[in-house]
């Protein structure tokens, strides 16, 4: 059975595609209504949050997203927002990977009864959500057009994976990602790369995946091992195409074990992913010796040593975490990655980070 694959059906691209937002968002608006911009909180009193095009009734939720999104924050977001309006026009999410999973994740949640912990899993949501536009201040994570809104729950880190997660509306413009912090811009750039290399080289490739895959690939070559004027718009585009590339196939060993980490540790994805990367030389040679390479060019520099310490049940359950992960492992190691990868091994690793 091949998969129904949903896509964003409205995407516009371009630096200042930004200033059309409010053009965008028109039609959907309806009298009385509103919409709620869901809007990472380093930008708040910053000139982005003064371009918003806000009307009367709208609601600004800045959003704190120094921990990876958490079920129960999400929960409490909901919240606020049904305390202000019984259903708003839409959600906007403008941030990064966390900021664009809380919109996605509240705007689904503001239809679904209950706690998002439910829904923790794959086409477990059941009604559509409220429409939802995604602006991206950083590239790499491919939360713009995935299904997903990944989120860390009380008993494991897991998106809401549906087709109604994904976004309605994609809003890239290049000059929204000027301003990242430099280990913050290298590492989620990384997290795109990974997703490359993880798609390219796992067992569920197919012609769709690879032909994105290898596009992501060839533009985080040119953007991180070469110089251009318009990386930050080439960048974007990786990030895209490396979205679209595993959401037919699939992420792999990397993705896996940063899970775990994450649970435990709270490490955020991009550089989690890269940590656990770096010590993938025997599943992805080629591919990590070129991610130092990139690593080197730009002087960034990976935290180490965070396992060091650990009480036996963390890294136990750092090891449960990453090999629950079953449809990343076949893919990457194929239909008997249980006896390759095994519970020990998957602790060395772990050891080594
Ligand atoms: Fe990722």
């Amino acid at each position: 059975m091949y998969r129904n694959f949903k896509i964003v059906p409205n995407i516009i691209f371009g630096r200042g595609a930004f200033n059309q937002l409010g053009e965008i968002l028109k039609p959907k608006r309806t009298p009385g209504g509103c919409m709620v911009f869901v809007m990472d909180e380093v930008f708040s009193g910053k000139e982005l949050e003064s371009r918003l095009p806000l009307e009367g009734g709208d609601l600004l939720l800045p959003v704190c997203v120094r921990d990876e999104p958490k079920t129960k924050y999400v929960d409490e977001l909901t919240a606020k927002v049904k305390a202000y309006t019984t259903q708003p026009d839409g959600v906007i999410g403008i941030g990064g990977g966390s900021s664009m999973d809380l919109a996605k994740a509240v705007s689904l949640m503001l239809t679904n009864p209950g706690s998002s912990v439910e829904y923790q899993g794959w086409d477990l949501i059941r009604n559509p959500a409220v429409y939802h536009v995604a602006v991206p201040t950083l590239s790499g994570t491919g939360a713009e057009i995935s299904r997903t809104a990944v989120l860390t729950g009380p008993e494991k880190k897991l998106g809401l994976n549906s087709d109604y997660t994904l976004f309605d509306q994609v809003l890239l413009d290049p000059e929204l990602t000027a301003g990242v912090p430099k280990d913050q811009w290298f590492y989620t750039g990384m997290d795109c790369y990974i997703h490359d290399i993880e798609s390219l080289n796992g067992t569920y490739l197919n012609a769709f995946s690879k032909a994105y895959g290898e596009k992501s690939l060839e533009l985080c070559h040119q953007v991180f091992l070469e110089e251009h004027e318009d990386s930050a718009d080439r960048l974007m585009m990786a990030s895209y195409f490396g979205g679209m590339s595993i959401a037919y196939s699939q992420v792999g060993a990397c993705h896996a074990l940063s899970y775990g980490l994450s649970f435990v540790l709270g490490t955020h994805h991009g550089v989690g992913c890269c940590i656990t990367f770096d010590v993938l030389d025997e599943i992805y040679p080629e591919g990590v010796k070129v991610f130092r390479e990139m690593m080197a060019r730009h002087k960034v520099s990976l935290p180490r040593n965070l396992t060091q310490g650990l009480s036996e049940a963390d890294m136990d359950t750092m090891v449960k975490v990453s090999l629950g992960m079953t449809p990343l492992w076949e893919n990457c190691l194929g239909k008997d990655w249980q006896n390759i990868m095994t519970p020990a091994r998957a602790r060395e690793l772990f050891s080594r980070m």
